[in-house]
C-alpha cells in the first residue's frame, strides 16, 4: 500500500521503532493529534517514568525531554527539533546558582522542572505547576525555601500557602505577554466568560482569575464546569487541547500574542525525520542525571 501523507509516515515510522510520541498542551494542533499521549509537565514526566516502549519522542521544549531521559534511562529519548529550548530555564545556571546558595548555605532548593538537568541536580525537590502547592507544604517549616526560577509561580505559591520562599528572579517571556489590560478587554467582550490563567502568568494577572491551574488542571476545570465559555490565560496551543474536549463551549484567548515560539519549532516533518534519523538524541550524563533523578523521585513519592 502506498504511503501517502505525513502522519501515514509518522504511523508506519512508530510502529518499526517501537516508538510512542508525546505532546504537551501547547504543541501545534497537528502534533497532538498524532500524539499517543498529551499532557502538562507533570502527565509527561509520569508517562516517560513509566513507558515501556523503546522509543520516547518529546513533542515539547528540551527540559520535558531531559525529564523524561533522566526518569526512564534505559530509553531513547527524541526531541523533534533540538532548539525548543525554555527561555525559563535558561535564566539559571549552575555557576549562578552555586553563587547565589553560597549566601543561603541552609536552604532547601525548590525547582521547578523548567530547568536544566544540572540546575535539578543541584535541587532537593522539583515540583510542576500541578503540584507546586503541595511540593512546598512537605517541606519542613523551620528550612528556608530558595523557589527557583519562576518567580510569577513562586509569589502564587506563597500567596496561597502563606509560606515565605526566597525567589529566583526567572519568568515566562510567553505568560508576562498577558497583560492585566488585554484580560480586562478580553472580559469586557467576553462578560459572561469564566477566567482560567496559568500561574507562570503576573501577579496583577493571577488576582484577576476565577481559576488558576496546570495546563492539565485548566482543561479539567473547563470540561467539568458548567460553565459555556471562558478566557484562557496561557499558551495559546491550548486552545485546540480544550476545543477537542469540550467541542460544545467557547474558549477564547486572553491575547493572541501568548504564543510560545520555543514549543512551535515542533512540526510533523521534523517527527518524521526524528523517527527516521532517531535523532536527535537527548542524552543526559549519568553522573548529572542520577543526582536530577533523586530530586524528580521525591517530587513524584509526595505527589503521587
Ligand atoms: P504545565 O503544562 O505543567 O502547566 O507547564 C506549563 C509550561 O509553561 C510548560 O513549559
Ligand atoms: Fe518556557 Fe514559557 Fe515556553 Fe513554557 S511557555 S516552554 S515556560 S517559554
Amino acid at each position: 500500500m502506498p504511503v501517502e501523507n505525513i502522519e501515514d509516515r509518522i504511523n508506519a515510522l512508530r510502529k518499526e521503532r517501537g516508538a510512542v510520541i508525546f505532546a504537551h498542551n501547547y504543541q501545534r494542533g497537528e502534533v497532538q493529534d498524532i500524539a499517543d499521549v498529551v499532557g502538562d509537565s507533570l502527565e509527561l514526566a509520569r508517562r516517560a517514568r513509566e513507558a515501556e516502549a523503546g522509543v520516547i519522542v518529546l513533542c515539547g521544549v528540551h527540559f520535558m525531554a531531559q525529564t523524561a531521559a533522566i526518569l526512564n534511562p534505559q530509553k531513547t529519548v527524541l526531541i523533534p527539533d533540538v532548539n525548543a529550548g525554555c527561555p525559563m530555564a535558561c535564566m539559571v545556571s549552575a555557576k549562578g546558582l552555586k553563587e547565589f546558595l553560597a549566601e543561603h548555605p541552609e536552604a532547601y532548593v525548590v525547582s521547578y522542572v523548567n530547568t536544566t538537568a544540572e540546575i535539578k541536580a543541584m535541587s532537593d525537590i522539583c515540583c510542576t505547576s500541578a503540584n507546586a502547592l503541595k511540593v512546598v507544604e512537605s517541606v519542613p517549616a523551620d528550612r528556608e525555601i530558595v523557589f527557583l526560577p519562576d518567580r510569577n509561580l513562586g509569589h502564587y505559591i506563597t500567596k496561597t500557602t502563606g509560606r515565605e520562599m526566597t525567589l529566583w528572579e526567572g519568568f515566562c517571556p510567553t505568560h508576562e505577554r498577558i497583560l492585566p489590560e488585554f484580560v480586562e478587554a478580553a472580559r469586557s467582550a467576553h462578560p459572561e466568560a469564566e477566567l482560567c490563567v496559568h500561574p507562570e502568568c503576573a501577579p496583577s494577572v493571577v488576582d484577576m482569575a476565577d481559576f488558576v491551574g496546570s495546563t492539565s488542571q485548566i482543561l479539567r476545570h473547563c470540561a467539568e464546569s458548567d460553565r459555556e465559555s471562558f478566557i484562557i490565560g496561557t499558551e495559546i496551543g491550548i486552545l485546540h487541547t480544550l476545543r477537542k474536549l469540550a467541542p460544545g463551549k467557547e474558549f477564547f484567548p486572553a491575547t493572541k500574542l501568548a504564543d510560545c515560539p520555543d514549543m512551535k519549532l515542533i512540526a510533523l516533518e521534523k517527527i518524521f525525520w526524528a523517527l527516521r534519523d532517531m535523532e536527535p538524541r537527548v542524552v543526559v550524563p549519568p553522573e548529572v542525571a542520577e543526582r536530577a533523578r533523586g530530586a524528580l523521585e521525591r517530587m513524584v513519592e509526595i505527589t503521587g
